[in-house]
């Protein structure tokens, strides 16, 4: 059987693809086609996290906004990715950096306007981009109009019931209701005051205090989230990340719970029994969303952030009438073992497979270290749980490097959706020397300093080694401070320059394409007990786990260092292990 594989991609630079023993059709559609279609682009799609806050900022204040980002897709463009996820940019009083709205319809100055965030769309679609926005239901602000109205409003009125007020405990009520904890450290209630001064109901905050919890019992939430729903998406959003989408629903009594200090904040393998995440009720608030958006056809998605455990549970989320996707958590928190991988890969493509939802991939995003980081320290890393000057590790850039870029690439080579976030396409390392006072993660403060929290994977974006903020902002301002010595790390010195971190990810990219790897299907190969091998589509990928180096025959496509007959350890290759010569049968 002849293969015919597709280039998913619309106007793209060329790459130095080799593709003699494969028939290229590129599309050159305004939105990818995918080979099964472009309905299911987000099958195989890769898509690339925008960090608004720290990705380009084009007015000068050092906080990145929404122009600077329709300035750059050309680069995204060139990078090779499919589509843009990016976190929030509505309104919101930025206590805990945007999670944190205050009105579901606007862009916050901060970011821009509307028009900014259609003109972005819009750029963005004439590129061949897709653009998801975050979307986050589970909590407002405390500033957003709804709060305020149920904080004048008196206990058990229609404005109270949109959140989770109750009563304290104690002759008079001065305990909190239960003794969950919030996520960013401290007791999960706040005790409010009452208009004529008197202490009063109690309300519930999973998150920061500024952070209330909307009641998803309530059907008047749920007409009012339908309704954001719709607003983007009329206004052209591919699909929607669901912000804690574990969250929403509470166990009937919220009966109390004390967290496995071993399992992640944000739900760790204990969570099972955890009243506040995970519950079953939770799945029918996403058929509802899912017949919300089938309102607009059948491309627009929902990506659910959940963090639940095991895989078989994550899976539920993406049940054929519910969400798309799931971010995979499982393999971020996978640690540096050839045995660990494989097995978290080959429990994703059944689990996933089995309810007919692709697998994710995902490395990196913006509430943990970054990976070029965390591979050279420890591998699971909950939430928030940072690295800063007074750590007791320290991870080794050198090491922490070499294993990211080899696992990119075993993540890359993998059938189903990739999320790449922003930076580690520059190889970044988190930032861990933050001084105290320039942190700005409400969880560093949530828990008086014991917790470094997430700062140190928000940095702003390094993009020419030679300006002022590294191109980041003209006037040189930055929100967070930058490293001193990330200039050796900027877009422009990787830019065209072969063996860069940069220059791996667009070969990768374009190879992945080209071969239909999000598309293909693994078969494992063994070549020893450290070293991850699978075939995809006719591409090998190796990666050396091991202290020795790995021989292979075939031509290398690309790979993580340099690589002559044999792998060195702590690389990745992708081979292919026997060339065809033009028109001849590969299967
Ligand atoms: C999600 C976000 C995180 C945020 C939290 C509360 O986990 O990814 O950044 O702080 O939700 O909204």
């Amino acid at each position: 059987m002849r293969l015919e594989r597709r280039l998913q991609a619309g106007p793209r630079r060329v790459h130095p693809v080799r593709e003699d023993d494969v028939t290229v059709v590129d599309t050159h559609s305004p939105h990818p086609a995918s080979p099964s279609g472009g309905s299911d682009w987000w099958r195989t799609a890769v898509i690339y996290q925008i960090y608004p806050r720290s990705f380009a900022d084009s007015d000068g204040d050092g906080i990145g906004d929404l122009r600077g980002i329709t300035e750059h897709l050309e680069h995204l463009v060139d990078l090779g990715v499919d589509a843009v996820w990016l976190s929030p940019f509505y309104a919101s009083p930025q206590r805990d950096a945007g999670y944190d709205v205050s009105d579901y319809r606007q862009v916050d100055p901060l970011f821009g306007t509307l028009e900014d965030a259609d003109a972005l769309i819009a750029g963005a679609h004439s590129l061949g981009l897709r653009v998801i926005a975050d979307i986050v239901p589970n909590h407002t602000s405390s500033d957003h109009a709804w709060f305020q109205e149920a904080l004048s409003s008196a206990p058990h009125s229609r404005e109270r019931d949109r959140y989770m007020f109750r009563e304290g405990k104690g002759p008079h009520g001065d305990l909190p209701p239960n003794n969950w904890i919030s996520v960013f450290g401290g007791p999960a209630w706040t005790r409010t005051t009452d208009p004529n001064g008197a202490p009063g109901q109690w309300y519930l905050h999973l998150f920061d205090p500024s952070q209330p919890d909307l009641n998803w019992e309530s059907e008047a939430v749920r007409l009012e989230f339908d309704d954001i729903v719709r607003f983007w998406m009329d206004r052209g959003i591919d699909g929607l990340r669901v912000d804690v989408a574990h969250g929403l629903m509470k166990a009937p009594g919220l009966p109390d719970y004390t967290p496995d200090p071993q399992g992640g904040s944000m739900g760790g393998d204990a969570e099972v029994a955890t009243p506040y995440w995970g519950q079953d009720s939770v799945h029918e608030v996403w058929r509802r969303w899912r017949n919300v958006l089938a309102e607009y056809g059948p491309d627009r998605i929902l990506v659910a952030e959940a963090w639940v455990h095991p895989l078989h549970r994550m899976a539920e989320w993406v049940r054929p009438d519910e969400m798309h996707q799931a971010f995979n958590f499982a393999f971020l928190e996978c640690p540096w073992e050839a045995s660990a991988i494989q097995q978290v890969i080959d429990t994703s493509l059944a689990e996933f497979g089995a309810v007919g939802a692709p697998s994710t991939w995902v490395l990196s995003n913006h509430d943990v270290v970054r990976h070029a980081s965390r591979l050279a320290v420890f591998g699971k890393n909950p939430q928030g749980h940072g690295i800063g000057p007074l750590s007791e590790f320290k991870p080794d850039r050198v090491v922490g490097l070499q294993r990211a870029r080899a696992l990119t690439l075993v993540m890359l080579g993998l059938p189903g959706s990739s999320y790449v976030y922003q930076g580690e396409e520059l190889g970044l390392p988190e930032h861990v020397d933050i001084p105290d006072e320039a942190r700005r993660d409400p969880t560093w403060q949530g828990t008086y300093g014991g917790r470094y929290g997430r700062d140190g994977c928000r940095v702003p974006l390094p993009w020419l080694s030679d300006s002022p903020a590294l191109g980041f902002s003209a006037t040189g301002e930055t929100w967070l401070p930058q490293p001193h010595d990330w200039a050796a790390l900027a877009r422009d010195v990787q830019d065209g320059v072969e063996g860069s971190t940069l220059e791996m990810y667009k070969g990768a990219l374009a190879h992945r394409r080209t071969f239909g790897l999000g598309a293909g299907d693994i078969t494992w190969v063994d070549l020893g007990p450290d070293v991850v091998a699978f075939d995809n589509n006719g591409v090998r990928v190796i990666a050396n786990l091991s202290g020795a180096a790995v021989p292979f025959i075939g031509k290398v496509l690309t790979s993580s260092a340099p690589v002559d007959s044999a792998i060195p350890p702590s690389t990745a290759a992708w081979v292919l292990p026997k060339p065809a010569a033009h028109g001849e049968d590969q299967a």
